[in-house]
Order: C-alpha cells, then sequence, then structure tokens
C-alpha cells in the first residue's frame, strides 16, 4: 500500500502527555497522529528491553500487533560520562519505582558531587512501524548536568540539563526552543523527513 502523508493515521505509542504534546506541535497536520487514549488502550507496556532501541521495539510491536496500528514508540536515556552511560536506559527509574523525576535529580547531583566531568547527552531512539516495516531513528542532544535545578519548565532532568553551546538547562527553554535542539526533536526530525519523501 502506498503511503500517503496526507492521509496518514499514526499512533505515538506514549502515556506520556507532555511527550505528546511536544510531538503534535513539530508534525505537520496532514498527520492525525493518535495516542493510545484514542485507540483505547490503556495497559503499561512494560520497558523490559536493556537498550533503549529494544523498548522501542517492544512498545511499538506491542501496539502493531495488538491493535493493528501503523505506530512509532520513542525511549529515551539521559547519559553521563563519568558514570559510564548511567542512568541511560534506566533513567525513569534511576532512584527506584515509582518514577520520580525529583528523586531521579537528587540522585544524579549527589553521584556527581564534586565531579569536575559533568558531560551528559540525552538520546532518543524512534522505532517506527509502517505497513510491515520496521525503520528506526535516533537523536542525541550533548550538555553538562548543572550543580543546582534551574528553570521550572519542561519535566523529567530538565533542570538540571544544560545543552552545549547554552547558559540556561532545558527548564528555562520553551517547548519550541526545546524541541529545535532536543534529542527527541532531532529523532521526530528524522521520522517527519523520512514519512514525508515516502509521498
Ligand atoms: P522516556 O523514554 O521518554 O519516557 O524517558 C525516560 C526518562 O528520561 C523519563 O523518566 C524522563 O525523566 C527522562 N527524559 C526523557 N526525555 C526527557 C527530556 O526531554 N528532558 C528531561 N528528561 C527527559
Amino acid at each position: 500500500m502506498a503511503t500517503n502523508l496526507y492521509q496518514m493515521k499514526l499512533v505515538f505509542a506514549t502515556h506520556n502527555l507532555n511527550k505528546l504534546a511536544e510531538v503534535q506541535k513539530m508534525l505537520p497536520n496532514s498527520i492525525e497522529l493518535l495516542s493510545l487514549k484514542d485507540i483505547n488502550c490503556f495497559e503499561d507496556i512494560e520497558e523490559t528491553a536493556t537498550t533503549l532501541e529494544g523498548n522501542a521495539k517492544i512498545k511499538a510491536n506491542y501496539i502493531t500487533e495488538k491493535f493493528g496500528y501503523n505506530c512509532f514508540a520513542d525511549d529515551t536515556g539521559l547519559e553521563v560520562k563519568t558514570l559510564n552511560g548511567a542512568p541511560g536506559v534506566y533513567s525513569a527509574r534511576y532512584a527506584g519505582e515509582p518514577s520520580n523525576s525529583e528523586n531521579n535529580m537528587l540522585k544524579l547531583l549527589s553521584e556527581l558531587n564534586k565531579k569536575t566531568d559533568r558531560e551528559a547527552q540525552f538520546r532518543t531512539s524512534i522505532c517506527l512501524n509502517l505497513n510491515g516495516k520496521q525503520f528506526l531513528f535516533d537523536g542525541i542532544c550533548t550538555g553538562e548536568i548543572l550543580t543546582i535545578k534551574q528553570g521550572e519548565k519542561g519535566f523529567g532532568y530538565d533542570p538540571i540539563f544544560q545543552p552545549k553551546g547554552y547558559n540556561n538547562s532545558f527548564a528555562e527553554m520553551s517547548s519550541e526552543e526545546k524541541n529545535k535542539i532536543s534529542h527527541r526533536g532531532l529523532a521526530i526530525q528524522k521520522l517527519i523527513d523520512f514519512l514525508k519523501q515516502l509521498n
């Protein structure tokens, strides 16, 4: 079946409304983005893989196999150089379950206490299931972990992550500003460029 961008329904396999809103802003109106709620999927899809790519595949495959939709799923991790890439794939539950951003940030700040190397990157992996084929995209945003929280916007580790070349944290940026340079923004842009050239 030829894929026509101008009538495409695509599920974004996430329960996170912050992420859905971020991505929705970047998509052309021609793509009808459906949330998990829109397709009546209320279960929590377990992320049991040990890599970001693996988790993205698990989520996308679950929706395509169970609900029959073209679908994409993402998984993101914050990789800190001096911690050998931790928290990485375990970023959401770094300080234990249930997931709590405040506790995750406190744990990371304490792990990095007095460390001078604060280099880190966010990495997003996206898995797209489209008409029986699977495609992977990634996006990286390099930067550093601040010593204290700065800013109120965003979510997750945003208050303690400062992207390279900037003097403010992700939590001090508007979502438009963040989308242009963020890991997820870059990965989503690759996804969109790919979808556009199918037309
Ligand atoms: P997820 O795979 O997008 O759910 O991300 C896993 C964890 O990484 C989340 O619990 C967030 O705390 C964190 N995270 C993901 N994306 C971002 C971001 O853009 N800013 C800050 N933290 C993020």
